[in-house]
């Protein structure tokens, strides 16, 4: 298909402003309203680029007045199921914002309902999107495949908002992007974690703002994350500092551009970064999207396999605020049965 395509945007917020300039870059997509429930925040994110595409102050309000082909929800995660929910009833191919819901078992219902229409629902991941992290991946696959995987994820903002009042920070914030870049790296979902949450005396945050988790695969690989938001001095990449051990080598990656490699014989040797055809993060993320209402393949964050990231934040919570190891399946059956309940 090669019409221009219209989207709505909901949520004019800090991020919302960067997925306008993200869609502004591709020819096949147009705004055709920007919609946000702060008076004026969707009218000055207009007026700033210059367009003059309408604002709204309700999703539902926008999906009823202009025509859609897809709508991004880049709300608070809190507002993501009504945003995405309105769509989908409407017929109207969603991407969204991560995380899909702040729960697994309002992803449920939200896949329940993708279902059910028939209609697309993609969460962006974008941190699986880049040249470093895929050449890490094949050059773990080359060398038989991760059965040890760890990373370490050291970071110091000074937020000043909503993060620093949340109960569990880092892990419901941003460990979601480690762990699902750890499904991605070992082309597998997890069947349990133990996780330790805790605050370290210096934190500036309210809640656990430092994590270790484990996670156990069916492979019988383990993936381990050392986290922390308030570690200042030497801060890893927003990615991570990754290490992985296969049968034949260990990688690493630095979050960034470097990946080395060393077998059993061999000096350590730089691996050169393959192609990203498609750009990286939000852009590569919004071509999958779109190749997709093309008739592509379904995307990685489509709504049913995402679930799996946010499963493995809620198992990590609930390790933590138990002391014990939780099992994923545990964790979706008693989803499942609040989903049903609703
Ligand atoms: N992928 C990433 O690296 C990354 C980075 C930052 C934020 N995010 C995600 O993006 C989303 C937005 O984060 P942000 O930093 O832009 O937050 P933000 O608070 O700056 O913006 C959110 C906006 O949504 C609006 N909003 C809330 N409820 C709404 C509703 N029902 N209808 C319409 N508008 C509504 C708010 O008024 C606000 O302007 C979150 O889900 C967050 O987790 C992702």
């Amino acid at each position: 298909m090669n019409a221009v395509r219209s989207v709505i945007v909901v949520g004019a917020g800090a991020m919302g402003r960067t997925w306008l300039d993200t869609i502004a870059r591709r020819s096949d997509l147009h705004v055709s309203a920007v919609v946000d429930v702060v008076e004026g925040a969707a009218r000055s994110a207009v007026e700033e680029r210059g367009w003059d595409a309408p604002v709204f102050s309700t999703a539902d309000g926008a999906l009823s007045a202009v025509h859609a082909d897809m709508l991004l929800n880049v709300t608070i995660p809190e507002a993501h199921l009504a945003v995405s929910s309105a769509a989908l009833r409407a017929g109207v191919p969603v991407l969204s914002e991560k995380p899909v819901t702040p729960t697994v078992a309002e992803a449920l219902q939200l896949a329940d309902l993708s279902e059910s229409t028939g209609v697309l629902l993609v969460t962006s991941q974008s941190r699986r999107f880049s040249p470093g992290i895929s050449t890490f991946r094949d050059a773990l696959q080359a060398r038989g495949g991760a059965g040890q995987l760890d990373t370490r994820f050291f970071q110091n903002p000074r937020f000043g908002g909503f993060r620093d009042r949340m109960d569990h920070p880092l892990l419901v914030d941003m460990a979601i992007h480690s762990f699902d870049q750890a499904r991605f790296l070992l082309d597998e979902d997890p069947e349990s974690v133990y996780c330790e949450e805790f605050a370290p005396s210096w934190s500036w945050f309210d809640g656990g703002a430092a994590a270790e988790a484990i996670f156990r695969f069916p492979s019988g690989a383990r993936f381990s994350y050392s986290g922390s938001w308030c570690a200042d001095g030497l801060v890893t990449s927003w990615n991570g500092d990754w290490r992985g051990s296969a049968p034949d080598g260990t990688v690493t990656w630095d979050g960034e551009a470097e990946v080395v490699a060393q077998g059993r014989d061999d000096d350590p040797a730089a691996v050169p970064l393959g192609p990203a055809p498609d750009g990286e993060g939000l852009d590569a993320a919004l071509a999958e999207f779109v190749a997709a209402l093309d008739g592509g393949p379904v995307p990685s964050g489509e709504v049913h396999l995402n679930v799996w990231s946010l499963a493995m934040v809620e198992a990590a919570v609930q390790s933590a605020d138990r002391g014990e190891r939780i099992v994923l399946a545990d964790v979706f059956d008693a989803a499942r049965r609040d989903a049903s309940a609703r």
